[in-house]
């Protein structure tokens, strides 16, 4: 079957080009099997990584049609789009989030760099180095089979949101990484870990957008793994304690939750005041909340009474049953 590959192009600093590809191919041929033929038999510049063409190394992930993907793991047939214009089409870019060096390729650098962020180690540190071997029950082990099977190919730091959005934000590989050795019996820095991810550059910076768990080859996950590093985090301040001394992600969460159960929906100036001013112990906080306030008065959006919803005892209690139910 003939099927055009459109592959973008680039040498920078100069801008990227689409150039097409026509190839005699078969539906069962992998995306990289295409690239190697249009390589070696139309155009030897052609630049991409790839290593085991066996979805082990991580090398050859890249943008197959407008997602990320490892070009050895996609089959021509499921690439080909029979309800679009063009039908026989498939194209092809490098990943997203990371600078092009040429064509597919790109530097994987400030990946490293975000990985290195979470101590990507189990530590041993503290503790007393067993004789032979530090040992694990099998149950203990099997915890870790998910977050365990990442080949760090950078498909879900390419099409991550946050990423794009916010550059401090460490990357879903990274925190599946550190998820890995909250996780891990022999590690003997759960609490550090746990703190250092309490920020927006950890994981409330997340938008839960859910695109790292589509497009992982490996099944790692990484947005379960941010949830149960969620998780971890949130166990670390139980409900008595109060919301001015946690960290201001939380903050938002609970106060959040406070302000449904008591009045069935968010009195937002209130919760302006309780998350971004720390009720007034943030005086910062407090300044940049001014010009949101004086837009919204100018606009007749400022509300200035707050009238509970008529269904409020019924939010009441479904809160409570979440809560004793262990959900929140
Ligand atoms: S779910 Fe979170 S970590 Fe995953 S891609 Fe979306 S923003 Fe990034
Ligand atoms: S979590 Fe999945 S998508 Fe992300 S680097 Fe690891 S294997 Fe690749
Ligand atoms: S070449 Fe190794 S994962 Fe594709």
């Amino acid at each position: 079957m003939q099927v055009e590959f459109q592959i973008f192009r680039q040498l920078p600093p100069g801008p990227p080009r689409l150039q097409s590809f026509w190839l005699e191919t078969s539906p069962s041929a992998t995306i990289l099997d295409c690239l190697n033929q249009i390589k070696w038999e139309q155009d030897g510049s052609l630049a991409f990584r790839k290593n085991c063409r066996n979805t082990i190394c991580g090398s050859c992930a890249m943008r197959i049609n407008g997602r990320a993907a490892l070009a050895c793991q996609q089959h021509v047939e499921e690439e080909l789009q029979p309800n679009r214009p063009h039908p026989t089409r498939i194209t092809i870019g490098p990943m997203g989030n990371l600078p092009v060096l040429r064509d597919l390729v790109v530097d994987m650098q400030p990946f490293w760099n975000d990985l290195s962020r979470v101590d990507p180690f189990v530590s041993t540190a503290g503790r007393r180095i067993p004789e032979r071997e530090f040992l694990q029950s099998p149950a203990e082990r099997d915890h870790l089979n998910a977050a365990s099977g990442c080949i760090l190919c950078g498909a879900c730091y390419s099409d991550c949101n946050a990423k794009e959005v916010n550059p401090e934000f460490v990357g879903p590989h990274a925190l599946a990484k550190a998820n890995r050795l909250v996780q891990d019996s022999r590690d003997s820095r759960r609490e550090e870990r746990l703190q250092a991810q309490d920020n927006l550059s950890g994981v409330w910076g997340c938008t839960r957008c859910w695109n790292c768990n589509t497009v992982c080859p490996m099944g790692v996950a990484p947005l379960d793994q941010i949830t149960e590093l969620k998780q971890g985090i949130l166990a670390r301040y139980p409900n008595e304690k109060p919301v001015s001394e946690v960290s201001r992600p939380i903050r938002h969460r609970k106060t959040l939750v406070q302000l449904v159960r008591s009045g069935g929906w968010v009195d937002e100036r209130r919760f302006g005041l309780q998350v971004v001013a720390n009720q007034g112990r943030d005086p910062k906080g407090l300044l940049s909340l001014a010009p949101l306030g004086l837009r919204m008065l100018g606009k007749g959006k400022f509300p200035f009474r707050f009238k509970a919803s008529s269904g409020t005892a019924t939010v009441r209690r479904l809160i409570d049953v979440v809560r004793q139910e262990g959900l929140e």
